[in-house]
């Protein structure tokens, strides 16, 4: 969800606004995953580089991020949404880690769309992490464990969340930016130059649309 600042300086206000009504785009965005049967979203919200901003920024993201996670309850019950937030949770406040996690609970049990929100997390966080953990039971059982890609990918964050399909990046950056580096091996991407804050159901019927002409091998022929 890049480009906020932008469109706020754009309108001659704080980057903040931009932050504000980009939760709009979200809004819109949930609501056409959960009208056309999209099982999975994932926003990334927050990166671990991002905590590098001013500090003024940093906490009003964080407070709009609990804002948010508060305000969604009655939409989330209503919608059958499940919620889940994936990131490095030793950065984020307790007040903000224990809404979270009432959340998370009260939505586990939804069976329709799963809103993900990448918070504090990076790609290069989440693979690290994952050798860590690899590690600390190889050293409880006192051998190498056999690890291939399925057993590795239970290790990261995103453990039994498929990987995803379609990547849409906004604000015209065309990087991966240390998102989902192992789970966008094989993802399609898709670049569009709004900027977030404008971003809207037809903005995403049409990145699906592109999504939909493409053919995906998978490095086989046909
Ligand atoms: C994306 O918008 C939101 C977050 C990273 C939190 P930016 O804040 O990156 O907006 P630009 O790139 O400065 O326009
Ligand atoms: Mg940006």
């Amino acid at each position: 969800m890049d480009g906020n600042g932008r469109w706020a300086k754009k309108q001659g206000k704080m980057r903040l606004y931009g932050h504000n009504v980009g939760t709009e785009s979200v809004r819109a965005c949930c609501e056409y995953a959960v009208e056309h049967g999209i099982r999975y979203l994932s926003l990334f919200a927050f990166s671990e580089e991002n905590w590098n901003r001013p500090q003024d920024e940093v906490n009003g993201l964080m407070e709009l991020m609990l804002k948010s996670v508060l305000g969604e309850r009655e939409t989330f019950r209503k919608n059958n949404i499940r919620f889940r937030v994936i990131g490095d949770r030793s950065r984020l406040s307790g007040q903000l880690l224990e809404n979270i996690d009432m959340v998370q609970d009260e939505t586990a049990s939804y069976t329709g769309l799963t809103l993900i929100v990448m918070l504090s997390y990076s790609g290069k966080w989440d693979i690290l992490q994952a050798s860590r953990r690899y590690a600390a039971d190889c050293l409880a059982a006192g051998k190498e464990l056999p690890l291939d890609e399925t057993g590795f990918a239970a290790y990261l964050a995103t453990a039994g969340i498929p990987d995803p399909d379609l990547m849409i990046r906004t604000s015209g950056e065309q990087r991966i930016s240390n998102y989902m580096l192992w789970q966008c091996a094989y993802t399609e991407f898709y670049y569009t130059p709004v900027l977030w804050p404008d971003f809207r159901k037809n903005d995403l019927e049409l990145a699906i649309q592109s999504y939909n002409r493409r053919e995906r091998r998978y490095g086989k022929v046909e």
